[in-house]
């Protein structure tokens, strides 16, 4: 496994349409795992490939924020299939460090995706990890949370640092 350079808000990468996966090769397996690397070490609770310069519809989630007890999520063509209620609420993203702003998303999620081994998956996500697939599907579509955000993008204060960054 190895860190990969995560790309930052301006690079032409993350506004990109991500294609398909067709197949899980061993590279794509590394991939994956490197992901997982790069989200833990940059305490996030989520990471696109575009974010680490791959336009591949992959990404990874772990909102447990528990070290001794990880829940990770892998997905691979995932698609949202049911959005229910409402939730506002501070975001931040790993591909601009140090910042958050207030974005709305549904409260509930159902999204239908493909696990590392190309089965389907079904994952139910409230709160949180609502927000975070969310968050991670549109960086498959080019799309980031400022261009959803209400109000200022500010810093995150001292007090917030050690917020969830996606
Ligand atoms: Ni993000």
């Amino acid at each position: 496994m190895a860190l990969r350079t995560i790309r930052i808000a301006g690079d032409p990468v993350l506004t990109k349409v991500c294609r398909e996966v067709k197949e899980v090769t061993p590279r794509i397996r590394e991939l994956i795992q490197d992901m997982y690397e790069t989200m833990y070490h940059g305490n996030g609770v989520g990471l696109a490939a575009p974010q680490v310069g791959i336009l591949k519809r992959i990404a990874v989630i772990d909102v447990s924020m528990e070290e001794d007890n990880p829940q990770p999520i892998t997905l691979i063509n995932p698609r949202v299939v049911l959005m229910e209620g409402e939730q506002t609420g501070d975001e931040g993203c790993l591909s601009l460090p140090g910042k958050s702003g207030k974005v709305t998303r549904p409260m509930h999620v159902v999204v239908e995706a493909f696990d590392e081994n190309m089965e389907p998956i079904r994952i139910e996500g409230e709160a949180l990890l609502a927000r975070a697939l969310c968050h991670e599907i549109d960086h498959l579509d080019g799309h980031m949370y400022m261009e959803k955000v209400e109000g200022e993008i500010h810093d995150v204060n001292y007090d917030e640092e050690d917020e969830d960054e996606e």
